[in-house]
Order: C-alpha cells, then sequence, then structure tokens
C-alpha cells in the first residue's frame, strides 16, 4: 500500500512512462531523445513491472530483438526516422537491419531480468520471458570480457563516454585529451535545441564524441578491432560494478531456472570482476577510481561512477566507507547523490554528469546500501530522490544544490524510478 499522499505522485510517474511508450518501446522523452536507449529501457521495465508485467518484458524483449550477432547490445535502437536526434543512423551507418548505434551502454539487464522475474505475480509468464532472454544477456556478458578485455585483467573499458552513461563525467577529461578534433565532419547539434546548453556537454567534447563514432565506422564497427585501435580506453567503475552484478544476478536467475552452465560462468566472471575492481580503490577518496588503461594510471576524479561499485557485492568495509562518503558529501548539497564530489573545484552543479544528481544513480546505490544494512543512508537517498520530484516534476536530472529541473523534462526513467522507490516505501 502507498500512503495517500504519495500516490498523486505515482499517478503522475505512470502518466510520464504511458505517454513515452511508443508500444513495444519507450522513448527516454519527447524531443531530445526519440529512440530506445538500452539501459534506459531496462530501468524503464522495472517501473513498468508494477501496473504492466507482459509490457515490462516487451521492453526489454524489444531492446534484445537488436542485439548483434557478436553479442553486443547497442546503446541506441533508431525504430522510425527522426531528425530530431544527432547523430543518427546516418552518422554511425552501422548497417544493421533496423538502424542502431554502434557501441553499447551500462549492462543493467541482468540485474532488471531477474528483478522482473523475482517479484513477477505471474511466475509462469516470467520463466517464459527470463528464459528466453538468458542466453541473449549470457552473449552480451561474454561479448564484454571478449572485446573489452582483451588482454584479461579482469575488468572491462568503455571505448566512448556515451557507453558509460555518464557522458561528460570529469572522469573522461584527461583520457578525452587524446581524442583529436580534426577532420570531422560538419554538423549541427540537436540536443542543444532541447535543452539549456548550460545543462549539456560542450561543443569540444561533442567534437571528440564525434572523431571517435568516425574512427570506429572507418574500422567497420568490428569489435574485434576498436578496443585496441580507440584512443580512448577507460576502466569506469560503475559500469564494472553494474556488468558484475548483472552477471551475478543472471546466474542467480539461472539457477532458477535450471540452468547451470550459464550460472556457472556468469558467477566466475563477477568474482573475477569483484577481485579486479579491488585495484580501483582510492583511500584518499573513500571511493572507487576509474583506470586510463592507455596510460595505466588512476584518474584523480571523485565522481559517482566511483560509489556505484555498492550496487555489486564489493567488500563490506569498502561499501561501508562509501556509505561514510555520501554522507559526507551529502553535508554539502541539498539533494543526494551529487554526481560529482562538490568539493572538487570542476564540479558543476547544472552540467549533466559533473555535478547534478540523477535518480536512477539514487536508486542503484540505495539498493547496495541496503543490502549491506546501510538503511539510514538508503533511505536519505530515496526521501531525497522523491523531494527533488514534489520540488522539481520528473526531470532528467537536478542541481543537487537548488533542486533545480536540468536537461530534458518529463523523463521516463526518472519516473520509472520514483514507481521503485514508491513501492519499496510502502510495500
Ligand atoms: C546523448 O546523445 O546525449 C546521449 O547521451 C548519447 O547516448
Amino acid at each position: 500500500m502507498i500512503a495517500p499522499e504519495a500516490s498523486k505522485i505515482y499517478d503522475h510517474a505512470i502518466e510520464v512512462l504511458k505517454e513515452n511508450d511508443l508500444g513495444t518501446y519507450t522513448v527516454p522523452t519527447k524531443g531530445l531523445y526519440p529512440f530506445q536507449w538500452n539501459w534506459d529501457s531496462c530501468l524503464t521495465a522495472l517501473g513498468q513491472s508494477h501496473y504492466d508485467e507482459a509490457r515490462a518484458w516487451t521492453e526489454i524483449e524489444t531492446l534484445f530483438a537488436h542485439q548483434w550477432p557478436d553479442g553486443m547490445v547497442p546503446h541506441i535502437i533508431f525504430h522510425v526516422w527522426n531528425d530530431g536526434y544527432f547523430p543518427g543512423p546516418d552518422v554511425w551507418q552501422t548497417g544493421r537491419p533496423t538502424p542502431t548505434s554502434g557501441i553499447t551502454q551500462p549492462p543493467v539487464a541482468g540485474f532488471a531480468v531477474r528483478r522482473l522475474f523475482e517479484r513477477a505475480r505471474d511466475k509462469e509468464l516470467a520463466a517464459r520471458h527470463a528464459r528466453a532472454l538468458l542466453p541473449k544477456i549470457d552473449a552480451w556478458h561474454r561479448w564484454f570480457y571478449d572485446n573489452r578485455d582483451p588482454h584479461g585483467e579482469g575488468l572491462v573499458a568503455i571505448l566512448h563516454p556515451w557507453e558509460s552513461g555518464r557522458d561528460n563525467s570529469i572522469d573522461w577529461d584527461e583520457a578525452f585529451e587524446r581524442v583529436p578534433t580534426e577532420g570531422i565532419d560538419p554538423y549541427t547539434r540537436r540536443d542543444t535545441q532541447h535543452a539549456d546548453p548550460a545543462h549539456r556537454p560542450t561543443r569540444e567534447q561533442y567534437d571528440r564524441y564525434l572523431w571517435l563514432v568516425q574512427h570506429f565506422r572507418a574500422l567497420g564497427w568490428d569489435n574485434s578491432k576498436l578496443h585496441d585501435a580507440s584512443p580512448f580506453q577507460v576502466i569506469d567503475p560503475g559500469f564494472n560494478a553494474i556488468l558484475i552484478r548483472g552477471c551475478a544476478d543472471l546466474a542467480a536467475l539461472a539457477d532458477a531456472l535450471d540452468e547451470p552452465e550459464i550460472a556457472r560462468a556468469n558467477r566466475v566472471l563477477a568474482e573475477i570482476g569483484l577481485a579486479a575492481l579491488e585495484g580501483l580503490w582510492s583511500a584518499t577518496h573513500g571511493q572507487y577510481l576509474c583506470l586510463d588503461r592507455t596510460s595505466g594510471t588512476l584518474v584523480d576524479s571523485a565522481s559517482i561512477g566511483g560509489l556505484l561499485p555498492v550496487f555489486a557485492a564489493v567488500p563490506k568495509d569498502r561499501a561501508h566507507e562509501i556509505a561514510r562518503t555520501i554522507e559526507r558529501q551529502s553535508a554539502a548539497t541539498r539533494f543526494v547523490v551529487p554526481s560529482h564530489d562538490p568539493a572538487d573545484p570542476r564540479f558543476e552543479p547544472k552540467r549533466y554528469w559533473r555535478g547534478p544528481a540523477w535518480l536512477v544513480m539514487n536508486y542503484m546505490i540505495a539498493d547496495g546500501l541496503e543490502a549491506i544494512g546501510e538503511t539510514e543512508v538508503a533511505a536519505h537517498i530515496a526521501k531525497s530522490s522523491l523531494d527533488l520530484i514534489t520540488h522539481s516534476g520528473f526531470a532528467e536530472y537536478y542541481d543537487p544544490l537548488t533542486g533545480e529541473a536540468c536537461g530534458g523534462g518529463r523523463f521516463t526513467w526518472t519516473a520509472a524510478m520514483v514507481i521503485e522507490f514508491l513501492r519499496q516505501a510502502g510495500s
């Protein structure tokens, strides 16, 4: 049961999800993001499952229907033509039957599918859908370790900031310097026509985003070549934690569905990943840091990517330390969790992933903290998330100092996370 005062917010969240629902997939928000995005969809399905389980399964199945033959699940599926977004299929040129981008995104599918399966009211329906998705998610997990950890270090690299989902994080600044800007085709940004340019990445960052896309395109999107050919190879602890959690969750799901080989393989991947993650710990910052694989150095940037590992089964002392770091940051901002340490002079409270708070991050971090008994910090994050909605509506992200709505409006995954937070609080 949801408390009556929250039920209006709950109904409003469902309204946002339904208005962005195009039948078999949901756009993150109309205008700014008019196609299907990978991790948006998986997290959106969690919200949908509370009012329509069959629809939630469809959301993830639509995504996996566009998995590449090598196992990669692309970050955007361009289901229908729309010129409101740049870079569109004409820039990516991946040659897929339904156009897709050529890079991937944080693999939250394993986590989402296990959660859908375990909470399902219709168990038979859930088992059918989960069983069909199981080998596809398994293939995606294996793809990561084959293609993004070619030297067997136990951690996978992102080759483009868009893969992390945290496009313009301070984490990438140094490694991004290595990406040239010469020779890119002339282009017109669309994002700044839908959202305040002061909340978005800079022109110089866009030039580099596009240089990488053109570089990978020239290599025919051949994933066996891209890793070594990329001047940008960064190991993001948050991204790896999502993958590790996904592997562990897929293993548990495979056990429940009596698929021992998938269970064993994914359990091994999760264990290897957890052991390797330890090398990214920073005692100075009380969190994990990114590793620049090209230079072999840790990146001195205390971003939310280094707090997210609580979402995976990292050692308990690490997770408790992260809880303390979040408490420390909370004292500096009115709302949590800022995507970058507010004490860092590079912190920008309104600029996308350089400071603003995001409800999806809050949800995953709170989930991990809850699991290790940090219930007070988890509850504070959940409350702060709902306070942001009351304060500013269903925005893409929020200024953690003022609560101001930033980026796109009426945002799908924000609404999905609100449903999740409210259901957790009410049940
Ligand atoms: C964008 O276009 O802003 C996206 O974040 C890329 O996925």
